[in-house]
This record gives C-alpha cells, structure tokens and sequence, in this order.
C-alpha cells in the first residue's frame, strides 16, 4: 500500500516535469527528419540557388509569394520569403518584401529552434507609401521558433508546421527534397559592423517588441498586419 502509492506519488511528481522539459523527437511529434527542404503553398518560393544572389544583394523574383526553409544534418539553416503586407487603414500602401538570410541553428530540449545568421543576410523592401520607396538592406537577425512538428498529408506529403515568437503558425511548409538545397553554408558576402540604416530599422523594430523575429513584423516599415501576411502567405 505504502509503496504503491509512494510510486504514484513519485510518478506524480516526475511526470509534468518531464513533459515540461525534453520534447522527444518521435513520430508522432515529427513524422520524418527536420532535415530538407520546405516550401509553402504553390513552392514557387525555394531556398538555393536561382532566389538571391548575397554576393550583390540582388534577388530573382519568383512568380507568386511563399517561403521556404532548408536544414542540414549538421546544424545549418537558409530561409527564402517573399510577401506582401496589407495596410488595413490605407489600402492601396501594399508593401513587398523579399528576403534572404542562412545560418546555425540549434533544437532546444524544450522544442523550440533557435536560428542564428551568419550576417550576410539582406532584405528588399517595397513601400510605396514610403519616403524612400525601395530599398536593400542587411539582415541579420536571430529567430526563434517556439514549436515545430511534421505531420503527413495523405495527399500532399510531409509538412512542416513552424510557430513563431508568439505562437502563430507560419504558413504549412511541404517537403520538397529530403536532400536540402541550398547555397554555400558560410559567408557570401564580406560583411563590415552593421551599417547607420540597418541600425536604425532595428531600433524600430525593437520598438515594436519583436526583436525576436523582425521579419513577422513587418521588417523595416515597422508595419504589420500579421493576420493579413499569414493569409496572404
Ligand atoms: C524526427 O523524427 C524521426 C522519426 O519520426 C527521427 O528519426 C528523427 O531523428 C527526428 N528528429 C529530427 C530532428 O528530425
Ligand atoms: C548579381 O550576381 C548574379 C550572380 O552572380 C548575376 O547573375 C547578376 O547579373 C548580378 N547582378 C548585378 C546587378 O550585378
Ligand atoms: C526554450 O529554450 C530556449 C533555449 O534554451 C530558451 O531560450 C527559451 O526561452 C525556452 N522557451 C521557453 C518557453 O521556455
Ligand atoms: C550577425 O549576427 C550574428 C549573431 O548575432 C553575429 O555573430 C554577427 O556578428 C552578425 N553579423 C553582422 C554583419 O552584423
Ligand atoms: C572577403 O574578403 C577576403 C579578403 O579580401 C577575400 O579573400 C574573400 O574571398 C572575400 N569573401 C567573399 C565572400 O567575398
Ligand atoms: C499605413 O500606411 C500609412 C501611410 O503610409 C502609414 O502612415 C501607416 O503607418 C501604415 N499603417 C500600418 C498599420 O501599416
């Protein structure tokens, strides 16, 4: 009796910390490996060669928006995005942004990615509205992603679910390659300390709270209608 219910106690008291703790990577968590490449909606939008150039900050713009991840076995990342922002009180101020960025990541026992970037990521921005209505610029921030999971789609395959920061879902993402494609996996461009302009737009994005993941705020406009990127995506 004693010893029965010293177990219970024990098991009771083990449980909600393990489970609060380690993740485990099985298949109901994560039906394949992490490792591939992704991509949303139509793909149009892949990581790898024919998206960006980082040597001259140039990009190829795909036909329709999306986004892709790629990771390696060995802790490498690259993301390629491409959307459009609404403007719910001025409707015609569509902004585009189109971004590149590759780097380390690491898979934290609690679940969540951390990505950090290797600074030789850019991003193009495209605000009509704006004073300055088109412009490069660095990008060189670490994301974190509270969840992932990989689920498999009875007609569509392995897809990829990413939460952000906040917990909102990113756009499904399908495998495309188990094998990931992806551009060389060190620095492409030779990056000096941040420059006065990229400075300055992350000082708003901070005002904004979301330092821990400035693209899903909108980047350097500092404007977002997250709800409306997401379906847009
Ligand atoms: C994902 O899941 C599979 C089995 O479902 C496992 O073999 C693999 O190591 C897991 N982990 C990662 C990080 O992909
Ligand atoms: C940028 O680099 C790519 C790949 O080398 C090249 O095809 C493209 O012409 C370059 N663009 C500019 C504007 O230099
Ligand atoms: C999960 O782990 C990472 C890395 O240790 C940490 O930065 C993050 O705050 C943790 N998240 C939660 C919700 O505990
Ligand atoms: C980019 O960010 C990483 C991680 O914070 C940092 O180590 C690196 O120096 C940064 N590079 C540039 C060019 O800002
Ligand atoms: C960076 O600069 C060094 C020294 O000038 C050069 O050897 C290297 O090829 C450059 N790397 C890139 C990616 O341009
Ligand atoms: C909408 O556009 C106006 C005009 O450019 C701008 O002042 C405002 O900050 C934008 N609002 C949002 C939520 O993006």
């Amino acid at each position: 009796m004693i010893i029965t219910s010293l177990f219970a106690l024990a098991l009771a008291s083990f449980a909600p910390v393990a489970y609060s703790q380690d993740i485990v990577y099985d298949s109901i968590h994560n039906a394949t490996t992490l490792t591939g490449t992704w991509s949303s909606g139509s793909r149009g939008v892949m990581t790898g060669a024919g998206f960006a150039n980082p040597a001259n900050m140039t990009f190829t713009y795909p036909k329709t928006t999306g986004v892709s991840f790629s990771f390696t076995d060995d802790g490498f990342y690259e993301i390629s995005r491409y959307r459009f922002n609404g403007n719910g009180s001025e409707p015609t101020c569509i902004t585009g942004v189109i971004g590149w960025v590759h780097g380390k990541y690491t898979l934290n026992a609690n679940g969540s990615i951390t990505m950090v970037p290797l600074g030789d990521g850019f991003q193009q921005v495209q605000d009509p509205c704006a004073a300055v209505s088109n412009f490069i610029e660095p990008y060189n921030i670490t994301e974190t992603y509270v969840q992932w999971r990989i689920f498999q789609d009875p007609t569509q395959g392995f897809k990829l679910h990413l939460f952000q920061f906040d917990g909102a879902p990113l756009a499904p993402q399908f495998l495309v390659s188990p094998s990931p494609n992806m551009l060389p996996t060190t620095l492409l461009r030779n990056t000096s300390a941040p420059t006065t302009v990229a400075k300055r737009s992350l000082e708003k994005r901070s005002g904004n709270g979301a330092v821990a993941n400035g693209w899903t705020m909108g980047a350097a406009a500092g404007m977002v209608v997250a709800g409306v990127a997401s379906l847009i995506l």
